[in-house]
């Protein structure tokens, strides 16, 4: 049985497959509507979601499915302190295939361990984020037309920002991508992904904390927040919260075919006044993600759509 960890679980040609499929559910949403009937989905969010957790759900209704799941550690027995292994046993006589988002790097792992369906990391800790990727993925591919020969900026929490960490371990597997680390000091890329994902892969890259000097080169600019909730003290994220703020005057560095991405939720690292650049693609980001998970649950309760 497959479970989805980190990108790298599948294949570049399976990936590819899997964007197919997606773009074919983009086209075609009514070939799909009812592929799902008779399964359910179960969603365990151990940690606040807005996006993730409704994709996931509007994925398996829009492939006629059923979801269950909760929404909040405090409402489920992780309060009697059931671990997550019993709780998927549990769940696997419920659901066919489970999304899990945890505060602890590795928890969805052992809950793919002890589980009798499919498993998908909806977000551990400040470790990985895969289907956040597979959204990114999905969005460059249709909106750039590849996913080789590009410039990408991140620009924001490289340290904590789990979306970053699972898209640049991603994006080293395609040809002449160069990444454009920008952060302060503090919120730098962690050493595991820098020396073990980037150099390993000798991909080219450079760090800088000035916005401004990246913004010329770049075909992609992926924003992200600070993420509040992994500091040890509110001090420091307060010096650190409002560091980028892209806005108008900003975007006029940028090239005319620059995309703005974000995992989102956005604080203040976009202005408002970006939203209405044709070159801000972090709503379309939005809807790409429901097709790309619904091609997902697909995939791995092995569906076949003729
Ligand atoms: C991201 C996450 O949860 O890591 N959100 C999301 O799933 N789209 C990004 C974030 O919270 O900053």
């Amino acid at each position: 049985m497959k479970h989805i960890m980190s990108p790298l679980d599948m294949t570049v040609e399976e990936l590819d497959k899997l964007l197919d499929l997606a773009n074919d559910i983009e086209r075609h949403p009514e070939k799909y509507a009812h592929v799902c009937e008779g399964k359910r989905l179960a969603t365990l969010f151990y940690e606040p979601s807005t996006r993730t957790r409704l994709s996931f759900e509007a994925a398996m209704m829009n492939l006629g499915g059923k979801v269950l799941g909760f929404s909040d550690a405090g409402s489920s027995s992780a309060t009697k302190g059931e671990s997550v292994a019993d709780t998927i046993r549990t769940v696997s006589c419920y659901a066919d295939i489970a999304a899990m988002r945890h505060p602890k790097e590795g928890a969805p792992l052992v809950a793919s361990m002890a589980s009798r369906i499919p498993v998908i990391n909806a977000g551990d800790g400040g470790h990985q984020h895969p289907t956040q990727t597979l959204t990114d993925l999905l969005t460059i591919r249709s909106l750039k037309g590849r996913l080789n020969n590009l410039t990408i900026g991140l620009c924001g929490d490289l340290k904590f920002g789990r979306t970053v960490h699972s898209l640049i371990e991603a994006l080293v597997r395609y040809d002449n991508v160069k990444f454009v680390l920008i952060s302060p000091e503090e919120l730098r890329v962690p050493g595991y992904i820098r020396e073990g994902v980037l150099e390993k892969n000798n991909k080219e890259y450079k760090e800088v904390v000035r916005l401004e000097d990246a913004l010329p080169e770049l075909d992609l600019l992926y924003m992200t927040r600070v993420q509040r909730e992994r500091f040890f003290n509110e001090e420091d994220y307060v010096r650190m919260k409002d560091f980028y703020i892209l806005d108008a005057a900003k975007m006029e560095l940028a090239g005319p075919d620059m995309l703005v991405l974000h995992p989102l939720p956005r604080v203040n690292e976009i202005a408002v006044e970006v939203d209405n650049d044709p070159r801000a693609a972090y709503f379309k980001q939005v809807q790409y993600g429901v097709y790309v998970r619904m091609a997902l649950i697909l995939t791995l309760l092995e569906v076949e759509v003729c």
